[in-house]
């Protein structure tokens, strides 16, 4: 049997990724600091066995508890996912250190906790894959994101640090990079007035929005071995090309269909 454990499961991505992992056949650990029974009722419906173990992601204890319950139950982890996430748009100097505190330790804090602590059992078998969500973020800066951008440009930097300490000992660590994506996260940052369907359409080559799905199956190519297992340290866009494009909207809008 092989082991996922996703951070951050209850809703979103997190929820989309443990369905499409069940759909695999892996057995799902579902960490959230909510209830995860929706998802948990999700991939049972798709025979896969499933174990909520609830926690804070920046919390040190309750990371190594949750690691103990899934080496005590399974005895084994293939595949970590480190989804858990918080958003904060807010101008850099408006941004007061606790709110910068906490984007960076739920956001990369709680990666490194999850990684340091199931690494250790991945490294105890000589195999396992880590997938880190980082975002487009990660990778370029979106203005009034200091906190946010710097946690995911941190979590790709821990990431290939990973990837360079464990890769030789058969664990693989890489991350995806969402662009836009449909989810609870962007109603509560739509909803704060920052952009609209319409400036992320327009900017987007493909023209949408990613939707949970187009990232979870992108998070089980790289969690699976037998697909990807020379891929290692990888930060894969999952933006419809937007990170790709650097051409100004009137440029890009000109290649649309009328
Ligand atoms: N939605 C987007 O447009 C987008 C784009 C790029 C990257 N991402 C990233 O994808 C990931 C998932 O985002 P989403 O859009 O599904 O968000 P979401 O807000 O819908 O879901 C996030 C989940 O994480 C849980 N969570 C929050 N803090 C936690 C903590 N301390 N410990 C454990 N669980 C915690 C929440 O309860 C929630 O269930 C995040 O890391 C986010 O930064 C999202």
């Amino acid at each position: 049997m092989r082991v996922a454990v996703i951070t951050g499961a209850a809703q979103g991505i997190g929820r989309r990724t443990a369905e499409v992992l069940a759909a695999r056949g892996y057995a799902l650990v579902l960490n959230d600091i909510q209830s995860t029974q929706d998802t948990r009722d999700a991939v049972r419906s798709l025979g896969a066995d499933a174990l909520e173990l609830l926690g804070d992601v920046s919390n040190e204890e309750q990371v190594n508890r949750i690691a103990a319950a899934v080496d005590a139950h399974y005895g084994r982890v293939d595949a970590l996912v480190n989804n858990a996430g918080i958003s904060l748009i807010r101008p850099a100097e408006d941004t007061s250190a606790g709110e910068w505190r906490r984007v960076l330790e739920v956001n990369l804090t709680g990666p490194f906790l999850l990684c340091r602590a199931f690494g250790r059992l991945m490294l105890r078998q000589g195999e396992g894959a880590i997938v880190n969500v980082a975002s487009v973020a990660g990778l370029a800066a979106i203005s009034d994101r200091a906190a946010y951008n710097a946690s995911k440009h941190g979590l790709i930097g821990l990431t290939r640090t990973l990837a360079a300490e464990w890769g030789g000992r058969g664990v693989r660590s890489n991350a995806v990079c969402p662009g836009w994506v449909k989810t609870g996260m962007d109603v509560a940052d739509q909803a704060g007035g920052s952009y609209t369907d319409e400036d992320i359409q327009r900017r987007v080559p493909m023209a949408r929005f990613a939707n949970p799905t187009d990232v979870a199956e992108a998070i089980a190519f790289l969690a699976d071995p037998k697909l990807s297992g020379f891929v290692n340290g990888h930060a894969l866009s999952v933006d419809g090309g937007w990170f790709s494009d650097a051409s100004w909207d009137s440029l890009r809008l000109r290649h649309r269909p009328e």
